[in-house]
């Protein structure tokens, strides 16, 4: 049995991995700074500890590794909104970079053989045009959200190599299912206007191109990493975890639609949101060869798990 640490971990990532290592019988606490009680009631059941509070706080941070023994942390927590990022990039710089650095110092000091898993993110890469990312490709954004992953995944990997710690890096491709809370992410919008009978509002020309991932392939993927990052010889590791499902904002939003059976609410194109990536597609080859991860699910059935979730908790927005 292990003391898990999640940071961030009522996120939309955060609660199906609490929820599943939960079940490998292990003894999880959840530290996040929402006070969203609603979220809190998602993630039920035993051995799962709730932590309100602040990464950015290291005093706080040490005494929660030391006093709980953690030996394990996934550290999901961060500004994850695109454009909260172009809004305030000093407040998200601070919290994606310097609370990282925290973990990391933390670890350092109080016990390096602690693992650290830490979500970095397809965006670390920036624009390579035209072809898929891999894992040694250089990183090399220019917007804030992404810069704060690749200087946050970078200084992982120099943690890492410097100071001995076991760190894997998990590059995703973008995220969805059940419990998201982010209101402006495309499949929650469209989900909410859809059931508001809205027509949705593409703030960009609907032609960006992106990875779609469940969450709960993610979260697999999340432990098989964890599991391959407790091997002796295993230090500094990292992974793409891409989708089969690499598509445009329009195809992705009138798939959404046809499930619900509104194609008639055609969404109008703003075509004003320029300072985001036309094109991502990352190369998962290295975690599907290495660690023997697929996706489990297609895209259709996943989005309707997805949209029947939103149905059910239509109180909660
Ligand atoms: N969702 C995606 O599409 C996606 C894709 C690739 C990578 N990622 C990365 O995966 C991780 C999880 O993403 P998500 O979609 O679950 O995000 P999310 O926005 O749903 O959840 C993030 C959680 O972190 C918490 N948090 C933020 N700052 C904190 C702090 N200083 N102290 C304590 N808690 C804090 C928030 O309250 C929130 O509950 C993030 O690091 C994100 O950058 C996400």
């Amino acid at each position: 049995m292990k003391n898990i640490l999640v940071t961030g971990g009522l996120g939309l990532l955060g609660k199906p991995l609490v929820s599943f290592l939960r079940k490998k019988k292990n003894n999880i606490f959840v530290l996040d700074r929402s006070k969203n009680k609603k979220r809190n009631s998602l993630i039920k059941g035993r051995n799962i500890n709730f932590i309100y509070g602040n990464y950015q706080n290291k005093n706080f941070l040490k005494k929660i590794i030391k006093n709980k023994k953690i030996n394990v942390i996934f550290h999901t927590g961060a500004v994850t909104q695109v454009l909260e990022g172009l809004k305030y990039p000093f407040k998200t710089y601070k919290n994606n970079i310097m609370g990282t650095i925290n973990i990391l110092e933390c670890i350092r000091q109080i016990n390096p053989s602690i693992l650290l898993i830490y979500s970095s993110s397809d965006k670390a890469y920036g624009e390579i045009k035209k072809r898929n990312y891999l894992e040694n490709d250089n990183l090399k954004s220019i917007y804030p959200y992404d810069l704060s992953k690749t200087c946050s995944d970078l200084i992982c990997q120099s943690y890492s190599k410097v100071y001995n710690l076991k760190i894997a890096i998990v590059r995703c491709g973008n995220l969805f299912g059940p419990g998201d809370f982010n209101k402006n992410r495309i499949i929650p919008e469209t989900i909410l206007s859809t059931m508001k009978n809205q027509r949705l509002k593409i703030r960009s020309s609907g032609k960006l191109i992106r990875d779609y991932l469940y969450v709960d392939d993610a979260v697999k993927a999340y432990f098989m990493i964890m599991n391959k990052l407790k091997n002796k010889n295993s230090n500094t590791l990292i992974y793409n975890v891409g989708s089969r499902d690499n598509l445009s904002v329009v195809k992705l939003v009138n798939m959404i639609l046809t499930l619900m059976n509104r194609r008639d609410l055609k969404p109008i194109i703003l075509n004003k949101s320029k300072k985001e990536l036309k094109f991502q597609k990352l190369n998962d080859n290295k975690i599907r060869k290495e660690l023997g991860w697929k996706q489990s699910i297609t895209i259709n059935k996943a989005l309707s798990k997805t949209i029947n979730w939103y149905k059910e908790n239509r109180n909660l927005f």
